[in-house]
Order: structure tokens, then sequence, then C-alpha cells
């Protein structure tokens, strides 16, 4: 970049209050490709792209959790062609990065129905999963066939099937069910291409987290997009309903 902007001296990240947690919906790969004339797909193939450095740079900050959308419970009202291509850059993804995620230490992990996903992806991310169940830098989850609403209704389906007779269900004990049971909330929620929504994403999660919302697309988000979303998170003030 050119001019004063590249001059202007930014604000250095705060190690000591880094989010614990961080969100990101990956939004607007088809709209980077239509921009460009290509296919939408070609816009999911640059969006993998853009996913790696993101994970290496949030592992490096030491940023405990990072949880990202990549496809929802209503991803499936899509042209099957182009699920189909989700579908094989997810194996390919895993395929190519896990061994470099391994050496970084990152865990795989899902959250959302992957019961529901094609056999192969099935077969990848038991794999990955497996590849990676001793790292402790940062867990990666990915969201994969994941609707907030349908996550809870397991959640609370399953309880049902196993909590003794005549107990309640506590907000404790829900927040233990859902997929993301045992981690914490996510501190920071990203969404990319400026979409004032949530999307179905993280419903019961988010009840505190911090949203930040920027105008790239996804293919071109990189680690400064990163770095900015976490400076300006380092300027709100969390009050979680106090008087702070
Ligand atoms: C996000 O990009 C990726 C998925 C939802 C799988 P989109 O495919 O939603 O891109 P836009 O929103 O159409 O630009
Ligand atoms: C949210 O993006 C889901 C993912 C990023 C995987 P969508 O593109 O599906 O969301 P809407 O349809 O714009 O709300
Ligand atoms: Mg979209």
């Amino acid at each position: 970049m050119q001019g004063p902007e590249s001059n202007r001296v930014k604000t250095p990240i705060q190690m000591n209050d880094l989010p614990k947690h961080i969100a990101i919906i990956m939004d607007g790969n088809g709209r980077w490709a239509r921009q460009r004339g290509l296919d939408r797909t070609l816009g999911h193939r640059e969006g993998v792209k853009a996913l790696k450095p993101i994970v290496k740079e949030a592992a490096r900050l030491g940023i405990e959790v990072l949880t990202v959308y990549a496809f929802s419970t209503e991803n499936w009202r899509r042209p099957s062609r182009e699920v189909d291509v989700l579908m094989s850059l997810l194996v390919e993804f895993l395929a190519s990065e896990t061994p470099e995620l391994k050496d970084e230490g990152v865990q795989i992990r899902t959250i959302g129905d992957i019961g529901r996903l094609p056999a192969a992806a099935q077969q990848s991310l038991a794999w990955a999963k497996d590849e990676t169940r001793d790292q402790t830098r940062m867990i990666l989850n990915l969201a994969l066939n994941y609707g907030s609403r349908n996550e809870i209704l397991r959640a609370v389906n399953r309880w049902h099937t196993e909590a003794p007779e005549d107990t309640e269900l506590t907000e404790e004990a829900l927040s233990c069910y859902l997929d993301t049971g045992g981690l914490p909330d996510p501190d920071l929620l990203i969404r990319s291409s400026g979409e004032f929504r949530v999307s179905n994403f993280l419903l019961w999660q988010l009840a505190y987290s911090e949203i930040y919302i920027t105008e790239a697309l996804w293919p071109d988000f990189g680690t400064e997009d990163l770095h900015e979303a976490i400076r300006d998170y380092q300027t709100r003030h969390r009050r979680f309903g106090g008087l702070g």
C-alpha cells in the first residue's frame, strides 16, 4: 500500500488480552468469484486457500480455539454440484494440510451433524482428528453440516435420554451437551463479506461475544484482517450485563 495509510503506526496486539476463542463465518466466496467472472466453485477453492494462514497465525498468536463455519445445515439447498465441490475441497484440505497443522500443534475437531456428510468426508475427518488428537496448542473446530438450532435440538434430545428422571435441564448441562461442550464460548465473532447476520451459527454460545464484521470477502481475508479484528476486539469494553 502507498501513501499515508501505509505509514500509520498500528496499535500492537496486546498479548495479555487475546480472545481465547475466535469464531469465524467465512462468507463471500461466491461474490469473490462473481466479481472476477469465475465459477462460484473457484471462489470456494480460493476460500480454502485463505484458511490455512489464518489457522497458522491464530495458533502462533496463542488463540486457544478457532471455530470456522465451513458448511451450514442450510447449505444443502445449494446446487448439488456446488455441494459436491465443497465436500471434495474438504477432503483435499484435510489430506494436504493435516500434517502441517499437526506440526503446528493444531488439534482438528468438528461441530455439526457430520454423520450426514458423504462417506469420504467422514473418513477424512476421522483420520485428521485421530492424527491430531494429541496436539494441544490450538483447537481448530470445523463447523460442518452445522446449524445451531439443530445442535441445540440434538443436545436437548441426548440430555433427555441420558438424564435421570425428574431432573431439570440447566444452562450448564445444556452447554455441556452442545457440540462445543467443554470449550469456552467465543469471545470474538468475525464475519467476512459485510453481512450483518449470524446465519444459524452458535446461537447459544454467542450470547456475549464481541462481533466484528469486515467488508473483505473471505478469499481476500488475510492475517492483517485477523490482526485488525483482534485489535478492534481489544478496544471493546465487555460488561456481560453488569456495570463493569
Ligand atoms: C461462503 O461463501 C462459503 C459457504 C457458505 C460454504 P458463499 O458461498 O456463501 O459466498 P457468497 O455469500 O455467495 O458470496
Ligand atoms: C453462512 O454463510 C454459512 C457459512 C459460511 C458456511 P451463508 O452464505 O450460507 O449465509 P447466508 O445464506 O448468507 O445467511
Ligand atoms: Mg454466503
